[in-house]
């Protein structure tokens, strides 16, 4: 008996899942006045029963990871799917958790249904995108906290300007107002983002990222806020701290809210004490953010090394989330828990409760 309390008390003897080994993240990052969230599948919440509560028992935030995307809502115009979403949102509801809509119109063209990159005709493209938005963001319309509105707009490969497809083509650069435009009629309560990946360590796309935010914000563009993927490879693109801050914080000078939207850290199999490393890149790209007070989301693109879209994208190995395959918490959790718990702010009434007592103090002394 006694041996199994101290085991407990070590941490050892406790069930794996949500909250092992602490506090839930979610219970340290409401402190910090931050969402702390993870992508997630539908399907997944039926078919791996370890799942859904490491899901719900750690983030207060959830990003459909592929649910909400054209090809899925819309895979023919005008016929649209929409039951695995709703079950995302369902569940996110059900667990107070906030749900980051992902993504209305990704930019990439591969990623951009066949019907879509066919239409030629300004004015079909411009219907198909207005049905489009006004279906999926009028369906979730009170119930997704932000959307990512536009994803990835920008020239993956010269870094510089805006990347090809269909809408650039036929529309010009002002289809990414347009469909900031369009949400914002459809759902004046989300806040609406732009989403972007590779900008973190800053150089020329981020310098693009920026020039592309300041031009939507000077033409009255509804653009809320700018979320910051982070598919970071150990030793390729790793940011320090002071790097990711100074990124963050260019956005958070325009006035604008900023999330890291889509971290995984992967570390190859033969890195040296690679968790441990991965935890130190996971906390300096925590640490980054939260020191801007604009940074108000995290969310992990995926939370188990169990089911992570870097198996698929890289291969097996890459172990790049917080909970082992096993849902074990790895050294990466612990980096989040401190990582936030150092941006907590106090308990209501302790700031008060401190100046009263110090000025208690103070008295005592000048009576003395
Ligand atoms: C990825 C998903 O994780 C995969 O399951 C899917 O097959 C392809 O998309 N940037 C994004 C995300 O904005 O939507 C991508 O998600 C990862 C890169």
């Amino acid at each position: 008996m006694v041996a199994l309390l101290l085991l407990a008390r070590t941490g050892h003897a406790l069930p794996v899942g949500a909250g092992a080994g602490g506090e839930p993240l979610r219970a340290v990052a409401a402190r910090a006045g931050v969402a702390i969230g993870a992508a997630a599948r539908a399907l997944l919440l039926e078919t791996d029963p370890r799942y859904a509560p490491v899901l719900a028992g750690e983030f207060d935030s959830l990003t459909p990871e592929i649910e909400m995307k054209w090809p899925q809502t819309e895979p023919e115009p005008g016929r649209f799917v929409f039951g695995p979403a709703d079950a995302l949102v369902d569940f996110a509801e059900a667990h107070g958790m906030r749900v980051r809509g992902h993504t209305l119109l990704w930019a990439d063209p591969v990623r951009i249904p066949d019907y879509v990159a066919r239409t030629g005709d300004p004015e079909a493209l411009r219907t198909l995108l207005r049905n489009h938005i006004t279906a999926v963001a009028g369906r979730y319309r009170g119930r997704v906290e932000a959307w990512d509105v536009v994803n990835e707009p920008l020239d993956p490969i010269r870094g510089t300007g805006l990347r090809s497809n269909v809408f650039l083509e036929h529309l010009g650069p002002a289809y990414i107002g347009e469909a900031f435009r369009l949400a914002r009629e459809v759902d004046p309560s989300a806040q609406l983002f732009l989403n972007e990946i590779g900008v973190l360590s800053g150089g020329p796309k981020f310098e693009a990222l920026l020039d592309l935010v300041r031009d939507l914000l000077a033409t009255g563009v509804p653009l809320d806020g700018v979320g910051l993927q982070g598919h970071i490879f150990a030793g390729l693109n790793t940011p320090s701290r002071e790097r990711v801050e100074e990124v963050v914080r260019s956005f958070a000078d325009l006035g604008l809210v900023v999330e890291l939207t889509e971290i995984d850290v992967s570390v190859g199999p033969a890195v040296p004490d690679r968790l441990e490393l991965q935890a130190r890149i996971v906390g300096d790209l925590l640490g980054g953010c939260l020191a801007v007070e604009a940074c108000r989301g995290i969310t992990f693109w995926g939370f188990t090394d169990r089911h992570t879209w870097i198996d698929d994208f890289l291969g097996p190995g890459r172990a790049p989330l917080l909970f082992d395959a096993e849902y074990r918490p790895k050294p990466a959790v612990e980096a989040v828990r401190a990582t936030l718990a150092a941006r907590a702010v106090p308990e209501p009434g302790t700031g008060l409760a401190l100046a009263t007592g110090l000025a208690a103090l103070a008295a005592t002394r000048r009576r003395a």
